[in-house]
């Protein structure tokens, strides 16, 4: 049954959540600040159509918990925060720039309680045309605007060494060769990913519901393209999660036919007793804002530290092995699943 957005705002630990109607397209703008505690509330602005407004309030404080989680775990002095622009059905396409500097006014009317990248349906150009109206920290624009551009090449990297870490966990060895990579998505992140497994020597599954972005490995060697439908049930050593939320949940993880998880995309646990049912069939989870951190970690460092683009990804590899291996070690240690353990981890540096 669907929450009201009252019960969904009172049962969440958040600080606060706005909620502001633009009247002249029809969307509704949420922002979710979940912690400002290590730092201004950052995360991306996801822009999509959602059925009610209930449901893109229950999406941005989820996701914005998960930011929370991704800086505290990762050790950047960041707080987690989302911002959902909710896009009425038959959205009219030619205002959207006018909403996404009506959007980027609000940011700077919070005065630098809450600062953006991109997420799901927002691209760097669209944060160059956000920035335009006095945003204060817009990340990822357009190198030609000052930005570092997409994110996904980074988190792609960290990914990539998230699956290592799962095979090295899982088969004491990080080498993917002859390893079976079962990709959910083959959108920015996702294509990427496919490059990288196969340059490792991976033998890769991919899908995409969207069979244009499919069509281009048809003949590659090393790929197979399946049917979306089969994604949870087809045998692999690995799965990566690279489309949308919520992939992991009572009805698919009875069904799993793989060693571990690792993929890009946030929130893959409908809910937290996923991760329980996960381990209890001895499938190896790597919590997804540890193996996603790669555009949060990459992209502030190269625009406001002066990092180069090799030495981004290399700290973001870096970091994720080894934020992973810990929360391997310490699930094993104190016998509880890695979700439990990756909190764990972020609530050593949070107040909650
Ligand atoms: P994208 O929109 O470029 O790609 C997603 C792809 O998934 C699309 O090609 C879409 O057709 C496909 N898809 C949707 N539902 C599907 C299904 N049921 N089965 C198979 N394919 C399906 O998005 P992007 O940027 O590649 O991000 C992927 C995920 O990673 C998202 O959940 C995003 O929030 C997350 N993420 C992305 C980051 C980035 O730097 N782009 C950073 C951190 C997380
Ligand atoms: N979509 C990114 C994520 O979920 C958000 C982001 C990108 C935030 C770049 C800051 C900088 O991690």
């Amino acid at each position: 049954m669907n929450q009201s957005i009252e019960s969904l705002i009172r049962s969440w630990d958040g600080e606060e959540v706005l909620v502001r109607f633009d009247r002249s397209s029809g969307a509704w703008i949420v922002f979710a600040i979940h912690s400002t505690y290590l730092g201004p509330a950052t995360g991306g602005t996801r822009m999509k159509y959602y059925p009610d407004l209930a449901a893109a309030v229950g999406d941005a404080l989820r996701l914005a918990e998960g930011m929370t989680y991704k800086f505290a775990v990762a050790g950047l002095d960041r707080g987690g925060g989302k911002a959902v622009i909710a896009l009425p059905e038959n959205f009219d396409r030619s205002i959207r720039d006018d909403l996404l500097r009506r959007y980027g006014a609000l940011i700077h009317q919070l005065g630098g309680l809450y600062q953006t990248g991109p997420d799901v349906g927002t691209s760097a150009e669209d944060m160059d045309v956000v920035s335009q109206t006095g945003a204060p920290y817009v990340f990822c624009r357009t190198p030609e605007n000052g930005g570092a551009g997409d994110s996904s090449s980074p988190t792609a990297a960290g990914v990539h060494a998230g699956i290592r870490a799962v095979g090295d966990a899982l088969f004491e060895n990080p080498s993917l060769k002859e390893r079976s990579i079962l990709v959910q998505g083959a959108g920015s992140v996702g294509s990427r990913l496919v490059d990288l497994l196969l340059a490792d020597g991976a033998r890769v599954l991919l899908c995409d519901v969207d069979s244009a972005r499919v069509q281009r490995y048809l003949d590659v060697p090393g790929v197979s393209v399946i049917d979306p439908e089969a994604a949870f049930r087809t045998p692999c050593d690995v799965f990566a999660p690279c489309a949308l939320g919520g992939v992991l949940n009572s009805d698919t993880i009875p069904r799993l036919q793989c060693r571990g998880v690792a993929g890009a995309a946030n929130n893959q646990l409908a809910e937290e007793s996923d991760a329980e049912r996960l381990h209890a069939r001895g499938i190896l989870y790597a919590p997804d804002y540890i193996v996603n951190i790669g555009g949060a970690l990459a992209i502030p460092g190269i625009e406001l530290e002066g990092w180069s683009i090799g030495e981004a990804e290399e700290r973001v590899r870096q970091k994720v092995e080894e934020v992973l291996n810990l929360v391997f070690r310490s699930a094993v240690r104190d016998n509880v699943t890695t979700n439990e353990a990756a909190r764990r981890v972020a609530r050593s540096r949070l107040d909650i």
